[in-house]
């Protein structure tokens, strides 16, 4: 089940979470940290304090860096995942380009996904057959989503390929996500959710409900936490 950690602000949340990920990077000590970063408006924020009060802090060249999902749109689109990432992080941080693995959201959806499945294939060790992030940092929606799997999307929590194309169901709008198995697999899995309008699916996320992707994968990562400014 889920560790919950429930601050009473969205600042000493990302604090909370900054500070279990420094450790996490600490204990791996024979290899880079391979971490993968979502995308939306959360991790805008904890970018931004990482930026502020983190950046001689967090040993940036231990790191590689990945995307749990993208939108299918050129990186210098305003909804890029990897976009807005570039913009409030990584243009501010020593982070060579070598160690920063972005999808092609303007490439076919597709042959993007085989692409970046075949990448992180080559690149991380394997468990179980299943690449093993260092780290996964996931969002949660208000409907209940997490990386782009949405609900009504449940084949993608067992889908047999790394990453997939998703749709967001009331845009049309095609993603590339990281699917469910692999998320499963990774060493740790952080959920960072934050806002008033998050406690309702939050509640029902926390109990493992697997009509939401978010609640599917809460119930059966290994090792999960919650950060939160949701009194839960
Ligand atoms: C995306 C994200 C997505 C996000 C949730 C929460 O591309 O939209 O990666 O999965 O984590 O939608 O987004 P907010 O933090 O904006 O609420």
């Amino acid at each position: 089940m889920i560790k919950i950690n429930s601050f009473s602000t969205s600042l000493e949340a990302a604090h909370g979470l900054t500070k279990l990920l420094l450790e996490q990077i600490g204990q791996c000590t024979e290899k880079d940290f391979h971490l993968a970063l979502s995308g939306g408006s959360t991790p805008a924020a904890l970018f931004q304090l990482w930026v502020d009060q983190y950046k001689e802090i967090i040993p940036w060249n231990r790191l590689q860096l990945y995307w749990v999902d993208e939108r299918c749109v050129p990186p210098d689109h305003p909804e890029s995942n990897f976009g807005m990432t570039k913009r409030i992080l990584l243009d501010k941080v020593p982070l060579s380009d070598l160690h920063i693995h972005r999808i092609h959201g303007e490439d076919c959806p597709e042959e993007e996904a085989k692409r970046y499945s075949a990448l992180i294939d080559d690149l991380l060790i394997k468990r179980n057959t299943y690449p093993e992030f260092d780290c996964i940092l996931l969002g949660i929606g208000v409907d209940g989503h997490t990386s782009s799997l949405f609900p009504g999307q449940q084949y993608l929590l067992t889908y047999a390929e790394t990453y997939a194309v998703s749709v967001q169901p009331q845009t049309g709008q095609q993603r590339i996500a990281l699917t469910g198995l692999p998320i499963l697999h990774a060493h740790k899995v952080i959920f960072f959710a934050t806002g008033k309008e998050k406690l309702a699916i939050l509640k029902e996320v926390i109990k493992g409900e697997d009509q939401y992707p978010a609640g599917y994968i809460v119930s059966r990562a290994a090792d999960a936490e919650l950060f939160t400014d949701c009194p839960l």
